[in-house]
């Protein structure tokens, strides 16, 4: 059964205020609320962190990579996922396979950088190979004889175990916790659906990647998260995305309980790289979604911001309780891609990571304040808090904190 709302069954309900942005009806209800949803704690302790990789990063769809770190059959690149080790794979075939980072003999991680094989993937310690696709390849002296291709009478049965997986607007995504058949295929596309459906304007079949950055930030996942949801900080933090009216000017998205958002109608931060040259739309935009911007949260991991013409992504490994890695991705139209746009290109990324730059102080001194008692008693506003507060809700829920 599909759980996405449709124009006359919302899954939440909104307020609108006297200049027209929607506020979620999430679950704050007074002023303010300081019963906190998520205890302090968990944003510094180990067995916070090791609870939520396992309620949260194991058991359902993650963000794992982008499609471009593997561009060509035989690529191969090594993920971490809710602590497992994991291969991101391009197969002879063009399509991408996650498979279990294990030699099948003794275990072993079959590698820790990005490689690309001819046809194979061999394991350093007994040189057993795996084909793109997964299957055994060669076990070398398999019977202890010296002559001849020997190997199990089973091969099948000593294949790569594979990961659910699929790809979508040139991201991998994986689900540690589903079978890798066709149940997993529409399981996927039925949690993708809100955002398809929503974008289905856009042809991610064309994108481009601009650039790329990783982040290495001092911070607890759940604080990155919930940064990217605050609207209340952009004209204080980011003020060249445009006068406080502009910047102020959201309404909150709340697309499925693991969509959720905003969206500026008539756009904000990427106002500042459009210049008179634009980039061509990244599919057929219609004039009065020209210039807005969404912004959602595919929880946990994958943070979407998309305009006409560009597509930017921040996704992330929580690497440990008091550190995250961003990689942060910006994606023109093909058409984009070019020498001719070569410096509109720049002008769009240099604003989209400077925005980001300007908030790793903030998260460094979030995090930095998680340690203090106090930050149980800090305060969420309702008429700005509402959907960082359901996604306090949802991390609370999956991990067992607190009134959840
Ligand atoms: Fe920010």
């Amino acid at each position: 059964m599909s759980t996405h709302p449709t124009a006359d069954d919302e899954l939440v309900e909104y307020h609108t205020t006297s200049t027209g942005n929607r506020i979620a009806q999430g679950p704050l209800t007074s002023d303010t609320s300081q019963e906190a949803l998520i205890p302090a704690r968990a944003y510094i302790s180990p067995e916070a962190y090791s609870a939520e990789q396992e309620s949260i990063f194991a058991a359902g769809w993650v963000w794992a990579g982008y499609a471009h770190w593997v561009p060509d059959p035989g690529m191969v690149h090594p993920v971490t996922i809710a602590g497992r080790p994991v291969l991101i794979v391009r197969g002879d075939d063009g399509q991408i396979r996650v498979f279990h980072n294990s030699c099948r003999h003794r275990g072993m991680a079959l590698t820790e950088e990005p490689v690309q094989v001819t046809r194979r993937i061999q394991c350093a310690y007994h040189c057993w190979s795996y084909n793109l696709d997964g299957s055994l390849a060669m076990t070398p002296y398999f019977t202890r004889e010296r002559k001849g291709r020997t190997g199990p009478d089973d091969r099948d049965a000593l294949s790569l175990l594979p990961v659910a997986s699929a790809v979508w607007a040139g991201m991998v995504f994986v689900n540690l916790a589903a079978p890798v058949d066709d149940d997993a295929t529409a399981q996927f596309a039925e949690f993708i659906a809100p955002l398809t459906e929503r974008w289905s304007h856009i042809d991610f079949d064309r994108i481009h990647l601009a650039a790329e950055r990783e982040f290495d930030i001092g911070a607890n996942w759940k604080l990155v998260v919930e940064n990217f949801l605050d609207f209340y900080h952009l004209p204080f933090i980011h003020p060249q995305v445009g006068p406080v009216t502009a910047s102020l000017d959201v309404d909150d998205e709340v697309l499925a309980p693991h969509i959720i958002g905003g969206r500026y109608p008539h756009g904000a931060a990427g106002k500042a790289a459009k210049t008179d040259d634009a980039l061509p739309d990244l599919g057929q935009v219609a004039a009065e979604l020209r210039e807005s911007q969404d912004i959602f949260c595919l929880f946990p991991n994958a943070l979407l911001f998309l305009e006409s013409d560009w597509f930017q992504v921040i996704a992330f490994d929580a690497a440990g309780p008091e550190r995250t890695i961003e990689h942060m991705a910006v994606f023109v139209d093909r058409a984009a891609g070019g020498e001719d746009h070569a410096v509109n290109r720049k002008a769009l990324t240099d604003v989209l990571f400077g925005v980001n730059e300007q908030d790793l102080p903030i998260l460094y001194k979030m995090q930095a304040g998680r340690h203090s008692p106090a930050s149980d008693q800090t305060s969420l506003v309702t008429h700005w808090d509402q959907v960082t507060a359901m996604f306090q809700q949802r991390v609370a829920q999956r991990v067992g904190y607190g009134r959840a």
